[in-house]
């Protein structure tokens, strides 16, 4: 794992977009993963501003879905498809059709789940995940003891997310209990995953990830096994970390010439 401490979220929202911009640049049809959540943001926002300008040709990528919301109604603001339309997919510039997501209000979610899974092999695999972090450790929304082999399922939510995304619904009670998530195994299947986190409420979630041992209670702590992790986090995230200052060494020598 490459972890980059960097001073706030803007400055790790131009890092990442940049990261993405030379990906699409190597290849133009990339399948993007993105994650919901406020954390993202400063890359979405960064990512439309270079298309603006002209420094980024988004016009063929693909993006896909993490994870989202069992049972809210179609076109909810909430959904996390209708998040990433208007967050991610609009500002770029694309149309539904770039888009692969899993469907929360299937019949049959289990089928659903199953079905997006394959749909992602069937797409070419994910080029470049990104990944937030939740306080208990969870990616997408695979939550604590997940297994680590886990593929894209229905998971119950934990009562600390479903406090943590709170702030997105009117109270907690609307907050669903139920989610369709790409697995652990699923996203450790994306060529390049990276995590990004911000904020002190972070710091002990990344602590464990990154420094504690692979264990499935702390699912974020997959990211050990794969060969191009990338994990991004501002200072107040990176208060916990006892080997901060061998990750600023570390990436202060990198050559330029290597990517993110
Ligand atoms: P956040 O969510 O970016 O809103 O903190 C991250 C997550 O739960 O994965």
């Amino acid at each position: 794992m490459e972890i980059v401490i960097v001073p706030d979220a803007s400055a790790a929202g131009e890092l990442i977009a940049a990261a993405i911009t030379d990906l699409l640049t190597d290849k133009p049809d990339a399948l993007l993963g993105v994650a919901t959540g406020s954390t993202p943001l400063p890359i979405y926002r960064s990512l439309a501003e270079r298309v603006r300008d002209g420094r980024l040709d988004a016009s063929r990528a693909r993006i896909c879905q993490l994870d989202e919301y069992v049972g809210l109604p179609a076109g909810h603001p909430e959904s996390y498809r209708s998040v990433v339309l208007r967050e991610v997919v609009e500002p770029l510039g694309l149309t539904e059709d770039s888009f692969l997501g899993p469907d929360g209000n299937a019949a049959d979610v289990a089928a659903a789940a199953t079905a997006y899974d394959r749909a992602l092999a069937e797409a070419g695999g994910v080029d470049l995940q990104l990944l937030g972090i939740g306080t208990d450790g969870h990616i997408g929304f695979n939550e604590p003891c997940s297994s680590l082999a886990s593929r894209t399922r229905i998971k119950t939510l934990t009562r600390q997310t479903r406090v943590d995304n709170a702030r997105f619904f009117d109270s907690i009670d609307q907050v669903p209990h139920h989610v369709i998530t790409q697995g652990i195994g699923t996203i450790l299947e994306a060529r390049h995953l990276v995590l990004l986190a911000t904020g002190e409420a972070k710091a002990e979630a990344v602590a464990l990830a990154v420094e504690g041992p692979l264990a499935a209670a702390v699912p974020a702590s997959a990211l050990q096994l794969h060969p191009h992790a990338t994990v991004v986090v501002d200072e107040a995230a990176a208060s916990r970390l006892k080997l901060a200052d061998y990750f600023r060494d570390t990436y202060a020598a990198k050559p330029a010439w290597q990517k993110l």
